[in-house]
């Protein structure tokens, strides 16, 4: 019987914690999903709690190109940013463990994803187009919404991606909630996905079984 990490007292949460850090090894937890479904601010707040480093591919592809992506996209093209995003995440997939936020499209190349199959845990934030529209309508920077409807583009990239992100070791669904609820349910679904058993202290009464999917 397994308790969320929700209804441990605060020593067996960290105990479950560090068991998740220990189960992972040099193996990297690398967030997927559409643009907007919290894949920065749920890995940064995850890798706190798993007190390991947080990186961003898209901030690491930024740096080695001295360019904002925007701009790589503007005078480079799309495929010269996929051959790039590729190339940086391939070797960040080295630094493990980590927490890795990848761009939207990254788990689309097959490259990437056998990468990160071999050396990471893969978790799909999914969201709905309401979630996703909201999040995405608060800045600009995304060259791919820049042109056309973006409820257009989502809807075309919920429907070309939605199948490959479910390849993912792990779905959460990221929903409209505070960033913490979703980091909790990425961190029972990794403890169960790796194994992680600490025998809870309390009363199991709460406990409810994990499901690989988390709603
Ligand atoms: C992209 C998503 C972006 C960024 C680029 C392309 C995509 O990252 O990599 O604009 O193809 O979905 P976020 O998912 O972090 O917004």
């Amino acid at each position: 019987m397994t308790l969320r990490l929700a209804e441990h007292n605060k020593d067996d949460r960290e105990r479950r914690l560090a068991e998740i850090r220990q189960s992972l090894g040099a193996r990297s937890i690398v967030l997927i999903g559409l643009m907007g479904a919290g894949k920065t601010a749920v890995g940064r707040r995850l890798a706190n709690w798993l007190d390991l480093p947080f990186i961003d591919a898209d901030s690491e592809i930024e740096e080695a190109a001295g360019q904002t992506i925007k701009e790589i996209f503007a005078e480079h093209g799309e495929a010269y940013f996929r051959e790039g995003e590729r190339k940086v995440i391939a070797r960040l997939l080295d630094g493990g463990p980590q927490v890795l936020a990848t761009g939207g499209g990254a788990y689309m190349n097959p490259k990437t994803r056998a990468a990160i199959k071999a050396r990471g845990i893969s978790v799909w934030l999914n969201a709905d187009l309401r979630v996703l529209l909201k999040r995405v309508g608060r800045r600009d920077h995304r060259p791919l919404l820049s042109v056309g409807d973006p409820e257009a583009v989502m809807k075309k990239l919920m429907a070309e991606r939605g199948p490959v992100y479910a390849e993912a070791d792990i779905t959460v669904e990221s929903r409209d909630v505070p960033h913490d609820v979703i980091v909790g349910a990425v961190a029972d679904a990794l403890a169960a996905e790796l194994g992680c058993e600490v025998a809870p202290r309390r009363s199991a009464q709460a406990a409810t079984p994990h499901r690989k999917k988390v709603q």
